[in-house]
């Protein structure tokens, strides 16, 4: 009877194991054909066309991630990454929308770039998600108190007083692997690399865009003074005509 269960659990572990070793080798077919011109063989963001963009591919190998639901300094989940490829990052670099590549591609090849920086991708597991709560109606003073936000963190340095990323700061930025970096014009959300519903501006702010310039402002404002820099953000800039004051 001993004897019987251990060989039933040695065929299903490796059942299991071929199934994840699968999963990998579609994952790097899809990355090697697909991804590699881009973000290197070896993931360093170094491939062939890498040079003449102006915006650089990321470089798996630091595991460090712009676009995630987790907090600052943790690498994204499954699903941020699956979201990315989905959408694409906005029209403002040469990320393409992956859009049309099969569920099962798209799994594969996210299994496939955590190998790149095995390290950190093992403590994905305990990567916190930032709290959102339900959206905050965009009243009168919700949206005055999110511009005096505006004003006291001082995101016109950056973004400039309107919006149109004219701030004094904003020639000299740096991301932290040493390439220029311009903050897109907030009032054109179809640049934003996050997306730009009122959700996904929340959870930009929240978490910050690790590796660029952008701040992440959870610790600084609570949810709730969260929401009224979104509602500011979204009448003045990015929606105005949906983001009238109620
Ligand atoms: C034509 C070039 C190009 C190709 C091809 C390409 N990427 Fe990218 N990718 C980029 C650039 C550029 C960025 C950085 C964008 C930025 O920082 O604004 C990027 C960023 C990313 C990010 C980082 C997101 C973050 O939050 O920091 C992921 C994940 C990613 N790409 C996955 C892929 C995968 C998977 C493929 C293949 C299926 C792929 N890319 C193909 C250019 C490319
Ligand atoms: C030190 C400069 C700096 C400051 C201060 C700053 N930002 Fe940014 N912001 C950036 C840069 C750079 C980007 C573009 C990042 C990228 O694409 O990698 C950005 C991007 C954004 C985006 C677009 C996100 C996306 O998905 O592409 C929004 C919205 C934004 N910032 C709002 C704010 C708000 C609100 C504040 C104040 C709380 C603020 N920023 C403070 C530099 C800054």
């Amino acid at each position: 009877m001993i004897k019987k269960r251990f060989i039933l659990l040695f065929f299903v572990s490796s059942f299991l194991l071929s199934q994840d070793d699968d999963l990998l080798v579609i994952g790097k077919k899809v990355y090697t054909e697909s991804c590699a011109v881009c973000h290197g063989l070896s993931g360093k963001g170094d491939g062939v066309v890498a040079g003449n963009l102006e915006v650089k591919p990321r470089n798996f190998t630091d595991g460090k991630f712009k676009v995630r639901s987790t907090r600052s300094g943790q690498v994204p989940l499954d699903e941020d990454l699956y979201r990315i490829l989905s959408r694409g990052m906005g029209h403002d670099n040469a990320m393409p929308t992956w859009s049309h590549l099969p569920p099962n591609s798209k799994h594969a090849v996210i299994e496939y770039i955590k190998t790149f920086a095995p390290k950190k991708f093992s403590r994905q597991h305990r990567a916190k998600v930032v709290p959102m709560s339900p959206r905050k109606a965009n009243t009168r003073e919700s949206i005055a108190a999110g511009k005096q936000w505006y004003l006291d963190i001082e995101c016109a340095k950056c973004h400039g007083m309107n919006g149109h990323a004219d701030g004094p700061s904003t020639k000299t930025l740096k991301d932290s692997w040493g390439n220029k970096i311009v903050p897109p014009d907030l009032s054109k959300p179809w640049l934003f690399i996050g997306g730009s519903e009122a959700e996904d501006i929340y959870r930009t702010l929240s978490t910050g865009l690790t590796g660029s310039a952008m701040p992440a402002l959870e610790g600084t404002l609570n949810e709730d003074q969260t929401w009224d820099l979104v509602n500011f953000l979204m009448h003045e800039f990015i929606d105005p005509g949906n983001y009238a004051p109620r």
